[in-house]
């Protein structure tokens, strides 16, 4: 097959976004996401062989391209920690079709690496940070790491010419005091903050809605303070809602997949570390294609299992969520699938 195949699901979604997560583990315990005391010594973590290796992820990711996959993100767990990470961006640049190579990070390793990935064709990187306060930072990721290896992150990715997002998760009690000077920090910096709503993601992480901020009122607050307007989406199935800051200093985002969900232009497909696809953030299960890899499937048996696989997909969890549906108990692990 030379030709790019378009394929939908049964909303008529297209498969255009790749998240690929290259390792389970990562340097931080964020409360919310590994709590200490659930990854602990004694959590087992992906061993070496289990994950895809470069080759195997490569291969994929040129069949998807030529299913009409466009962008691909690299995630984790901590992205930075898989050996040699530039190596399998440089690989994925070369691929025909794919015109957004993204990584998303808690930024800790980019002193050392953004040079070397933006080399390799890395265009962007989104960087989380929860807090700009020491305090908080340090309650939040569990490692007692204070704010400043994460800005030194963002200087050396700015410095390499990445362009740079920060993502920062909003949960009630845990981070809102921190909205308005994290706007403040990042406004006027060409810096894009964007908020995300406190999802029900795994297992661990306490959710319930009384610990969900909305986007309405995170736009309240600093709107309240710091003018704002909003802005259209830059391209189709983007996540973030954009809004302008009147006085011209810039934009932020909201990511609001619990108050107004987004699923109806859900283009994204989840590659775990361990080789396992999912069409869904909320799926309980996977489907294992690194068995076939393994098995030596051919280049046109993969491609008819990815076809099936998207082709048959019917997730809308936000959305049903939204609409009352009760949730789901037993989900993967935001660290095991990216984000
Ligand atoms: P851009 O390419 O810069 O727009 O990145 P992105 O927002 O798609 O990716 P990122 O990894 O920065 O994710 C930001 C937040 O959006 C994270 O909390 C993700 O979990 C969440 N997110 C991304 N995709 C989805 C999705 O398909 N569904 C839901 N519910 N949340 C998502
Ligand atoms: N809700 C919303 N976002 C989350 N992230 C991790 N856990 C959650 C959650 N429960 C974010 C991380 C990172 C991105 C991949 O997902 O902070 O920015
Ligand atoms: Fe690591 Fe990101 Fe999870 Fe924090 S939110 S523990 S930085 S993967
Ligand atoms: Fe896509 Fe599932 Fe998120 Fe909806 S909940 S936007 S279908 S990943």
């Amino acid at each position: 097959m030379t030709e790019t195949q378009y394929i939908k699901d049964q909303y008529k979604r297209p498969m255009k976004d790749l998240r690929i997560s290259v390792i389970d583990q990562c340097n931080f315990r964020c409360t919310y996401c590994m709590p200490a005391e659930i990854f602990g010594e004694d959590y087992r973590f992906l061993p070496f062989n289990e994950l895809l290796s470069f080759d195997e992820i490569v291969r994929l990711a040129e069949i998807f391209a030529k299913l009409g996959t466009e962008k691909i993100r690299i995630t984790g767990g901590e992205p930075l920690m898989r050996k040699n990470l530039d190596q399998l961006i440089a690989r994925l640049y070369e691929i025909d079709g794919i015109n957004d190579i993204a990584i998303t990070t808690n930024g800790v390793f980019l002193v050392k690496q953004a040079k070397k990935l933006k080399a390799a064709g890395l265009d962007r990187v989104n960087l989380s940070l929860d807090a700009i306060e020491d305090e908080v930072f340090k309650e939040i990721n569990g490692r007692n790491v204070n704010t400043k290896p994460v800005l030194k992150g963002i200087e050396a990715a700015l410095d390499a010419g990445l362009k740079v997002k920060i993502n920062m998760v909003v949960k009630k009690g845990m981070n809102d005091s921190q909205i308005l000077p994290m706007a403040r920090h990042f406004k006027g910096t060409g810096v894009i903050l964007r908020f995300i709503e406190f999802m029900d993601v795994g297992n661990h992480n306490g959710w319930n809605m009384d610990t969900v901020i909305s986007k309405q009122e995170i736009i309240d607050r600093i709107h309240a303070e710091m003018p704002l307007e909003p802005a259209d989406h830059n391209y189709y199935g983007e996540v973030a809602d954009r809004f302008r800051y009147l006085d011209g200093e810039g934009e932020i985002g909201v990511i609001s997949s619990v108050t107004e969900s987004f699923c109806s232009s859900c283009t994204r497909i989840r590659l775990s570390a361990d080789g396992k696809l999912y069409t869904c953030l909320f799926a309980t299960s996977g489907f294992d294609i690194k068995t076939h890899l393994r098995q030596h499937a051919s280049d046109h048996e993969l491609t008819l299992e990815l076809i099936k696989l998207w082709s048959g997909r019917k997730d809308r969890y936000s959305d049903e969520r939204a609409e009352g549906k009760p949730l789901k108990k037993e989900k993967i692990e935001m660290s095991y699938i990216g984000g």
